[in-house]
């Protein structure tokens, strides 16, 4: 299977901090960055597998600022690294204040996605080939994140193993 390139699925979306999203505070909600991060990172994802793709896991997500309402953000996305059937895509979130033009980094996160076959089952995608130098190190460092996210999820299995064995035994 013949990879492709990283930069043919760079992604980009923008959406003004509409007031329907804002928090008590008036500010953007936490939830709706996250919304838009969810669907940056997908069209990058699929626009590589070119098929279904769902979220296997995100990483974590720190939120270095508020956003105020009425500023524009704008999410970059692009697929890091694919391994087999997975893929990390990275995603870079920047807020506008249109009326100065000060543009800030809010926050970053990764998130893997699973290329699917029609079938609904896991499917090999092809691999994502860096070019430049910032490409070839974020397809290293995503080798490193991979490691941590796969240690986590085992241990979050065994331990859902764990919970089942003792709701059994409370039954029994
Ligand atoms: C993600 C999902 C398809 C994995 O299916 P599975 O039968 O567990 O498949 P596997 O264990 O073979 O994993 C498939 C790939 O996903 C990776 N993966 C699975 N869970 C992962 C996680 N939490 N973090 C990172 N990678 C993960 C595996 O490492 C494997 O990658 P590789 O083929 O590149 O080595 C399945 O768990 C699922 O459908 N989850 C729900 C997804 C969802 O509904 N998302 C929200 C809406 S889009």
């Amino acid at each position: 299977m013949e990879g492709r390139p990283i930069r043919e699925s760079a992604s980009e979306l923008s959406e003004f901090a509409l007031p329907i999203y804002a928090n008590p505070l008036g500010n953007l909600l936490g939830g709706r960055i996250m919304h838009l991060v969810d669907l940056a990172a997908a069209t990058a994802a699929m626009r590589h597998a070119r098929g279904p793709v769902v979220t296997a896991s995100v990483d974590y997500m720190t939120f270095l600022f508020p956003i105020q309402i009425g500023q524009l953000l704008t999410l970059r996305a692009s697929v890091n690294r694919v391994f087999k059937t997975s893929m990390e895509v990275g995603v870079k979130v920047l807020v506008e204040d249109l009326t100065t033009g000060e543009i800030r980094h809010t926050n970053s996160s990764y998130l893997t996605f699973v290329g699917l076959s029609p079938e609904g089952k896991p499917r090999v995608i092809p691999q994502a080939i860096p070019e430049t130098e910032v490409e070839i190190h974020r397809w290293e460092q995503a080798g490193e994140r991979r490691k941590q996210r796969l240690e986590l999820r085992a241990r979050i299995l065994e331990r859902e193993k764990e919970r089942e064995k003792e709701n059994e035994g409370g039954r029994g």
